[in-house]
């Protein structure tokens, strides 16, 4: 490369020289001194590209607010904030340019008879058998998991992985299409890079809920689930989020997947090791909207907001706004109460009706008293295949071949005996890329 080369180059990446950041690749020993650390660089970064921390926060929190109206605005008319599609219209590639708008700006959605209702029932029929036949409610050791320990010792969230249902419906050409559509909402190539194969999913396996009648429940607080401490401390989350701190905020685009599909994360016990483009669960039972249900705050944007706010005078110089590792990153009324104006239930669902939400949006799920009817969902993302999920997948075919938990989760491991236990010849070619044994 010539010095001439080489000083364009250099313009291109950064139109002025910003000092580095310091990066953690692995848990940083010391969190505060690190916070602290962390947060001088950044709010001198942002100050060297010619701005100071208050003028770049503003201007994300004035795209924020005008979201946040809007869905106050709607929610006032009775009007409900999620995008709803009827699979039908996603399999026919007839999706509205006003729906496929709104998706963008809201982030979520629901897909309307993703599959057949009598079909859905159908497998929460066979979990109950499956579960049932194994004996699962005598050997229950009760919750191995420190965030959904809340819930008390009768599971809701059954640790279970391998039954015919959650595979069937992970390997389904239905599953298959509606997690493409999805991933093409997202930027999966920029800067020269393929980041994810949005056409091939990594058949995340996660667990199922199913909540009886007349369950009380605590619900779950506001949160979200990307990382923690990660996100503003290692070179790949830095890169991601690199619009936020160098001057450039107004080009922050939350569909964006440059440098978030390799990089590492923080381990804990709520981590998913997993790029996921946008979370999602299967409903297997009909659920109304006031019955304890997901809510989000339906603006993917929002996660610039909550990169930058602990850059601000107010908090602490070792506190990221309560963000903290191994436990979920929390969305507060103390740091986020703007934000959390804005959250938004799912209207009522039938079974084989499917949620989706950003990966990096807040959620919570209400609380609810003497719940009327089921509250059944098998928890599906769309994960799509890239380098992070490919690592990941080498753990999932163990787990998978011998019937253990997946390693994200914890070992508590009760199907490895179990009959009835979905296997590998039943995989189709779906199931067969998802898990990179094609
Ligand atoms: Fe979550």
């Amino acid at each position: 490369m010539t010095m001439v080369e080489e000083m364009v180059q250099q313009r291109d990446e950064a139109p002025r020289e910003l000092p580095p950041l310091p990066t953690w690749e692995s848990t940083p020993e010391d969190l505060k001194a690190a916070t602290r650390t962390i947060k001088s660089a950044l709010r001198r970064r942002i100050e060297a590209s010619g701005r100071s921390v208050e003028q770049v926060f503003a201007v994300m929190e004035e795209r924020v607010t005008q979201r946040v109206e809007e869905i106050e605005a709607a929610l006032r008319n009775g009007e409900n904030a999620w995008p709803v599609v009827d699979y039908a219209d996603i399999e026919s590639g007839r999706v509205s340019a006003a729906d496929l708008a709104l998706l963008q700006r809201r982030g979520c959605l629901v897909v309307r008879g993703h599959f057949p209702r009598e079909h859905a029932l159908g497998w929460d029929r066979d979990i109950v058998d499956y579960v049932d036949r194994n004996r699962f409610f005598e050997t229950y050791q009760g919750p191995a998991d420190d965030f959904f320990g809340s819930v008390g010792s009768k599971p809701e969230i059954y640790p279970i992985y391998w039954s015919h249902a959650q595979m069937e419906a992970r390997q389904h050409g239905r599953m298959a299409r509606v997690q493409s559509f999805l991933n093409a909402q997202w930027k999966s190539s920029s800067e020269g890079v393929q980041w994810f194969d949005p056409e091939r999913d990594s058949l995340y396996p996660d667990r199922i809920r199913r909540r009886p009648p007349g369950a009380d429940s605590g619900g779950l607080g506001t949160h979200l689930d990307p990382g923690t401490l990660d996100l503003w401390m290692t070179q790949a989350y830095q890169k991601a989020f690199r619009h936020l701190f160098d001057g450039s905020v107004e080009q922050y685009d939350p569909w964006d997947a440059a440098y978030r599909t390799a990089g590492p994360q923080y381990p804990g016990t709520t981590m998913c090791s997993a790029f996921r483009t946008f979370q999602g669960w299967t409903a297997l039972s009909d659920m109304d909207h006031d019955q304890g249900v997901l809510h989000t705050v339906p603006i993917p944007e929002a996660m610039g907001y909550l990169m930058l706010r602990p850059l601000l005078a107010d908090v602490a110089d070792d506190d990221m706004c309560g963000v903290t590792t191994n436990q979920t990153f929390p969305a507060s009324e103390k740091w986020h109460s703007l934000l959390l104006r804005a959250s938004a239930g799912i209207p009522d669902v039938k079974a084989g009706d499917s949620v989706w939400w950003h990966c990096d949006m807040i959620h919570s799920v209400a609380p609810v008293t003497d719940q009327q009817g089921w509250g059944n969902v098998i928890y599906i993302p769309a994960a799509p295949w890239c380098p992070r999920n490919e690592e990941y997948s080498a753990s999932v075919r163990e787990a998978f071949a011998s019937g253990s938990s997946p390693s994200d989760f914890p070992a508590e491991d009760y199907e490895r005996e179990w009959v009835g236990r979905f296997t590998a010849d039943e995989l189709n070619v779906v199931g067969r890329r998802g898990l990179g044994l094609d």
